[in-house]
């Protein structure tokens, strides 16, 4: 992995290392503070733009092109709003996916890498994590043209796992609305005011291609910007879970990736 990874900067390798110890409470750290953690340069650049020449064919020929309008929730309706609520406004999101038994390569070897995996569920506070045995989810890889972004949401899941394998030369942003809403309170007006482009406690990066982020979007509405210039935002998606085997339905492969394997 030294030839994928910058080890020395970041040693998953060495889970017994003083420095490992350092690199996870720090990463802890930034999570319950900022609800994310970044490690740029995780993967090496030269290893990065080889991983986006090796896909850009596979985007061009037999990628899944992803077109949805969907609310924050994605989700048809909340029972407890009336249809026209400001909270339920669609957006629009696209993008071109790869899919596990397609993204192949050094994408694979790391998703599949236990050290990997380990330092994610040290950070995230868990027990372990387990690679999914869907052949089409385990890990994806993420296409963003020109015009095209990911539109307003909240995440399903925890904690999301991606690398950036190629920044867009303008737009592409990251922006997020921590803690928007909680298990308690869905603060549907405060949704309303985030989507109306009025929240002032809006946040916005953008990250470096070969940086690691590991993201905490249950509660925090987040959406990618739209894509300017025609360099694409290209991105890796890594899903773990807390036990071992998930697999998707034949219906949710269907609908994240238009076909069933
Ligand atoms: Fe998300």
């Amino acid at each position: 992995m030294h030839h994928i990874l910058d080890l020395d900067r970041y040693p998953l390798d060495r889970p017994d290392s003083a420095e490992f110890a350092a690199l996870v409470a720090k990463a802890q750290a930034e999570l319950a503070a900022d609800g994310m953690f970044n490690l740029p340069g995780f993967l090496r650049a030269d290893v990065a733009a080889k991983a986006v020449d090796a896909l850009a064919p596979r985007f061009a020929g037999e990628s899944f092109t992803h077109a949805r309008r969907h609310n924050i929730y994605f989700r048809k309706s909340i029972p407890e709003l009336p249809a026209d609520h400001p909270a339920l406004v669609e957006v629009e999101t696209i993008n071109r996916t790869l899919c596990g038994d397609q993204v192949g390569g050094v994408l694979e070897a790391l998703y599949d890498w236990p050290p990997f995996a380990r330092f994610l569920a040290a950070t995230m506070g868990k027990a372990a994590l387990y690679t999914m045995d869907d052949p089409l989810a385990r890990v994806n890889a993420m296409n963003y043209a020109e015009g095209q972004g990911l539109n307003w949401h909240f995440d399903r899941s925890e904690f999301t796992t991606t690398l950036l394998l190629q920044a867009p030369t303008a737009g592409g942003a990251f922006e997020y609305r921590t803690d928007l809403r909680s298990e308690a309170e869905p603060n549907y007006d405060g949704v309303a005011r985030l989507l109306r482009g009025q929240d002032p406690a809006l946040q916005s990066i953008t990250l470096a291609p070969g940086t690691l982020n590991v993201f905490r979007g249950k509660n925090t509405a987040h959406r990618v910007t739209p894509v300017q210039g025609d360099k694409d935002r290209i991105i890796a998606v890594f899903s773990y879970y807390e036990r071992p085997g998930v697999r998707f339905t034949a219906e949710e492969q269907m609908g994240f990736y238009g076909r069933v394997a």
